[in-house]
């Protein structure tokens, strides 16, 4: 696949494209696709997924990452392909499935991983930038399970694991768009768990809290109260913990003890009580 070129990046002023859904292939040899594959949890998600011997397909804008990678898995286990692609463009989805039929795959494994935030107030950061959280961490995401789950539930067999976050636990003042988008991921994660039940095909939801990531800085965290205090995960323990769950047939996945904290105490806390704290923690006034 030719490389498309290279995209906007978060915080740009680019209008953020929809996602057009389609359905990818029934039939082919099975491979575990893993966005955001680049870095962090994705690219440890991948070296973790691929003790499985199965193809993999690697997605993420950054080419030069992704071919390392390819060539990390190939040497030692299953053969991987990178695709790099901007998942946020008009015919990305469309794409993915044009590069599975080319290579006679189809998805047996989906990891929805790519995401990005941002720190500020909603009137504060450029708009598109905003709306492209949206679009990349639950938007696309949703089209790629649209695209996918069809023909894994034709098989019987598969799933997908969603990375979202305790993010989607709470409303995130000062980082709004970014808690949203994983508070409607983990929704859209529980109920296509339930509606899979039975089927075979599970979808599993891996919620961390703070990881050691390029993350924090992209978001612009790592200088902000709540991320200072708070302890980070190492992205291959996440990683660890997010694969064994979704192969034992979870719904959720809370990979360590602040996590579980969080995602239980959260919402029994008054929202009044509970949003101003964070919205000084995550660097505003309350
Ligand atoms: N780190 C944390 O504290 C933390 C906590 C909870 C949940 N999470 C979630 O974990 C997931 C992985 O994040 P991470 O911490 O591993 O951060 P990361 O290292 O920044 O990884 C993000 C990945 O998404 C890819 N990506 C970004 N925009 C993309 C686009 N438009 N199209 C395709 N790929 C795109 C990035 O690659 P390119 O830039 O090359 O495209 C990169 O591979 C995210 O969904 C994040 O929200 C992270």
């Amino acid at each position: 696949m030719t490389p498309p070129a290279e995209p906007p990046r978060a915080g740009t002023t680019a209008q953020p494209a929809t996602v057009t859904p389609c359905t990818w292939p029934r039939q082919g040899r099975a491979a575990i696709l893993v966005t955001g594959a680049s870095s962090g949890i994705g690219a440890e998600l991948a070296r973790v997924a691929a003790r499985e011997g199965i193809e993999m397909v690697l997605i993420a804008r950054s080419a030069v990452p992704l071919l390392a990678l390819a060539a990390e898995i190939g040497a030692a286990g299953p053969q991987a392909h990178a695709l790099p692609l901007d998942l946020t463009g008009s015919g990305a989805v469309a794409a993915l499935g044009a590069a599975l039929a080319e290579r006679g795959l189809c998805c047996e494994v989906l990891v929805n991983n790519a995401g990005y935030g941002l720190l500020g107030d909603i009137a504060s950061l450029d708009p598109a930038a905003q709306l492209g959280i949206l679009d990349l961490n639950l938007h696309a995401a949703a089209a790629l399970m649209l695209a996918a789950l069809p023909g894994m539930l034709a098989r019987g067999r598969g799933g997908v694991l969603n990375v979202a976050s305790v993010a989607g636990f709470l409303p995130g003042p000062g980082m709004a768009m970014y808690y949203a988008s994983k508070a409607g991921l983990r929704s859209l994660s529980e109920a296509l768990w339930a509606e899979t039940r039975g089927t075979g095909v599970a979808v599993t939801c891996l919620c961390p809290g703070p990881v050691l990531t390029p993350f924090l800085d992209r978001a612009g965290t790592r200088d902000v109260r709540l991320f200072r205090m708070l302890p980070k995960a190492d992205a291959r323990r996440v990683a660890e913990r997010g694969w064994r769950g979704f192969r034992a047939g979870r719904r959720l996945v809370l990979p360590d003890a602040g996590a579980w904290i969080t995602a239980v105490g959260a919402p029994l806390l008054p929202r009044a009580l509970l949003l101003p704290i964070v919205r000084r923690l995550q660097g505003g006034r309350a």
